[in-house]
Order: structure tokens, then sequence, then C-alpha cells
């Protein structure tokens, strides 16, 4: 048992004590329990762009859930839905309900390299169904990616996410308990490394299943693609006849209806998305090219099974639907690029003025601030040298003049449709004043 709160404690703190006691690191994940390092922390509510606090604590929330909420919390015409749909029965696991025709229709109609859809509740779960997918296609087992590009907690993708300096270059296993011969599949290069990506076609093309990535590698804040790199990725694949999966888990939806993939102009044969597809609700797809797809329309002896007791549950489905025709009807990218590039610009001013060493990444309505690095970044070892502590401070000072972040510095700021101008003077003034004490 953990020492009992001090009769001063807050309510966070007591609840978070009593979390460490039954949940490991007192929080769902390892990330999650990073909003500690900036004092404990039990969140209750959620509107707009506010998140409040059991002790009734306020806060501009940059975090939105690591990025799904890209219509503001409790969003009213997407909770609705929900409701509705909720209202009709969460589940039926059987034969076809018209909600999944008419998700799957829009992710057609909006995602260039869509042409089948399979639903689930993960982004974690759609990466995997893709790799199944391109493994069944071509016989062969590996699959490349790259370094610093996050796609889910599974043994086939969680590589070189985050590898130490002495990791670079190496098959980076990120948790203890993998299979070793999934890590050995699984081959890692630098992002926007045309080269490597060559090298590893001449020595392994034969054998690869597959190559994914992050189209923009969020992961890590934001790498923006060389367009050559995607191009490149797109005629190897091409030539060798090996599927290219983009992980638009956090690009899809966030960044455009189209995805990166729209934005850059290069199509993929698999494509993954979750997060903004439901606003924060559970639900996540694979698609791609039918003949990829249609491997697992079969009877499951001779196809790919995907499965799954809760895929295509009909409040993520409503929400999804709600959440795709409100950015698509309300022009929610144009809000959130625009108000970006505002936190950018004006991020930027701030480190000028205050002669600090960092520079501010990001892309639409994504941004990191970086300390101790300059230069545009183009691969995870551009990131490596960043200076954690003074992030850390920075998100403790920002925390206390209430604007909230993951203090983790590789993570990023999301913006959602429910942000405007008022959070944005009240972000800069506070990071004018906190930059001052740094
Ligand atoms: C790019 C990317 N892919 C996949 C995942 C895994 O998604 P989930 O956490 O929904 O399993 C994440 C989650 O952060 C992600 O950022």
């Amino acid at each position: 048992m953990n020492p009992k709160p001090a009769s001063d404690a807050t309510e966070s703190q007591r609840i978070v004590e009593r979390a460490r006691d039954v949940i490991p690191g007192g929080a769902q994940t390892g990330l999650r329990a990073q909003a500690y390092d900036t004092g404990d922390v039990a969140f209750e509510r959620a509107k707009g762009a506010t998140l409040t606090t059991v002790d009734d604590e306020q806060y501009t929330d940059y975090h939105l859930g690591f990025g799904p909420i890209i219509l503001g919390h409790a969003h009213d015409s997407v909770d609705d839905a929900a409701r509705r749909a909720i209202d009709g029965g969460v589940l039926y696991g059987a034969g076809t309900a018209p909600l999944e025709v008419e998700v799957a229709e829009r992710l057609v109609e909006t995602l260039p390299s869509v042409e089948q859809v399979n639903f689930c509740n993960s982004g974690s779960e759609a990466t995997y169904h893709a790799i199944r997918l391109a493994r069944a296609a071509t016989g062969s087992e590996k699959i490349l990616k790259f370094e610093g590009c996050y796609h889910g907690w599974h043994d086939y993708v969680d590589v070189s996410v985050y590898p130490p300096e002495e990791g670079l270059g190496e098959q980076y296993p990120e948790s203890a308990g993998m299979l070793r011969s999934a890590v050995e599949n699984t081959l890692v290069v630098p992002f926007n490394d045309s080269a490597a990506v060559e090298a590893v076609f001449r020595e392994h093309g034969d054998d690869l299943a597959g190559v994914i990535l992050e189209p923009v590698p969020h992961s890590v804040g934001c790498l923006l693609p060389d367009h050559d790199f995607l191009q490149h990725l797109r005629e190897l694949t091409d030539d060798a006849d090996v599927p290219l999966i983009f992980d638009e888990v956090i690009t899809g939806f966030r960044h455009s209806p189209h995805g990166a993939q729209g934005e850059f102009g290069i199509t993929p044969d698999l494509t993954c998305v979750a997060k903004a597809l439901g606003n924060g609700y559970p639900v996540a797809a694979v698609g791609g090219r039918e003949d990829l797809l249609s491997q697992a329309g079969g009877d499951n002896k001779s196809g790919v099974v995907i499965s799954g007791t809760y895929s295509g549950n009909l409040p993520g489905l409503a929400a999804a639907r709600e959440t795709i025709d409100t950015i698509v009807e309300e022009d929610v990218q144009n809000h959130v690029t625009d108000l970006g590039d505002e936190y950018r610009a004006g991020l930027r001013d701030l480190l000028t003025d205050h002669g600090i060493e960092g520079r501010v990444v990001g892309h639409r309505s994504i941004f990191s601030l970086q300390f101790g690095v300059t230069g545009e970044p183009k691969n995870y070892e551009d990131v490596l040298g960043l200076d954690e502590g003074t992030f850390r401070e920075f998100a403790a000072g920002m925390r206390e003049r209430g604007h909230f972040f993951t203090p983790n510095p590789y993570k990023r700021h999301h913006l959602s449709f429910a942000h405007g101008e008022e959070q944005l003077e009240a972000y800069l003034d506070d990071a004018d004043a906190v930059l001052a004490t740094l």
C-alpha cells in the first residue's frame, strides 16, 4: 500500500494515491502517468477546449486525449448521434448495420486509397490488421518501418519508436516481453532516407511484406516528409509489388478528411485511421485496395481473419459519421490550420524575444516546442538532442497558469475546433511569462 495522502491533499492527489494501489503506475498507460510529472491530476469533466479536474480546476486542453478530439470535448451533435445509437442498442454482432455502410461509404469517398473498409476500435488494431493483410497478399513476413514512427503497442511494430542514441540503426524493442521473431522481422531505417530504403529493398526485397509509416511522423512532435521521399517510397513499393501502408491514425481527419495522402498526392495501398475519426469515441478502420481488403471477406478457412466483438459498435460509428460530416461541412481544417499557424508564429517570436535556443515544429493543428535544438528535423536522430528538463519546466509553468499538455517533450500540442483567439492570446501571454523564468 502507498502511504496515506496528507490530510491537506487535494482530491486529485487522493484519487491518484488510491489509483497507485490498484492500477500499475496509477494510470492506464505509462504515457498517461507522465502527466504526474507536473503534479498528480485526476480529471472528471471536459467540454469544448476545457478540461476540469476533480478539484474543479480548469485548464485549456492542448492534449485532447492524445489527439482524437478534433471538434472539441463533448461535442453536442457528435454526442447526440452517439446517444441515439445507444438508444437503438450498442452492438448487434451479426450481419450488417446500416451505419457501417454509411461510414464505410464516407471513408471510400474521402480517402483516396480506400476502396473497402473494415472497422475496429483502436489504431493498434488497424495497423495489426493492415500488416496481416499485407503479409497474406505477399506471402512474406518482413515489415519496414521508420525510426520515430509509432504504430501501436503490438509486437509487429513497437520497435524503434524512441530508441536511445546507442539503439539508432538497431531493431530496438520498445517493450519487455516482445516476441523476438516479431522484432527481427521488423526492419527499421531513418525517416526521409531514400537511400536507406533502397538498401533494404536490395537486401530484403523478396522477403518484404509491407512498408508502414506515419506520413507525417507526429509521434516525435513533427517530422515533415520530403515529397521526393514519399514519391520514391511509392515507386519502390510499386515496382516490388509490396503494399505501402499509411498509418493515418493521427493525420487522418485531423489534418484533412482526405488524409495526408490527399494532401501530399501519394496514394498508399492500405490506410489506417482512428483518433479524430470519432472525436474521442473508440472507432478505427483499416481500408485500402479492394484486392487486399477482400482477402478478409471470405470464410475464415481460406482468407485473412479480421475479427473483434466490438468492431463496428454503433455509438462509435454514429460518432464517426457525425464527426466526418461536421469536419467536411464546417471547414474545420481551415480553422485549426490557421490557428496552428498563429500559435507557431507567436511561439517562434517569443523564443527570439527571450533569446532561448529552440524551435517550434508542427503541421496544421499540431505543434511542439522543442528546446535546445534548432533547424528543421528530418528524422528521429534530429529530435534526440532536445532539452527535456527545460520542456518539463515550461509545461509545469504553463500548467500553473491553466494550460494543460503532456510534459513529455517528444509529444505535441493539439488544437480543436473549440479553440480560438481567446485561448491563443492567453497561451502566448502566459508562455511569455513562463519563458522569462527559464
Ligand atoms: C500514428 C499512430 N498509429 C497508431 C497508434 C495506436 O493507436 P491506439 O492507441 O488507438 O491503439 C497511435 C496512437 O497514438 C498513433 O499515434
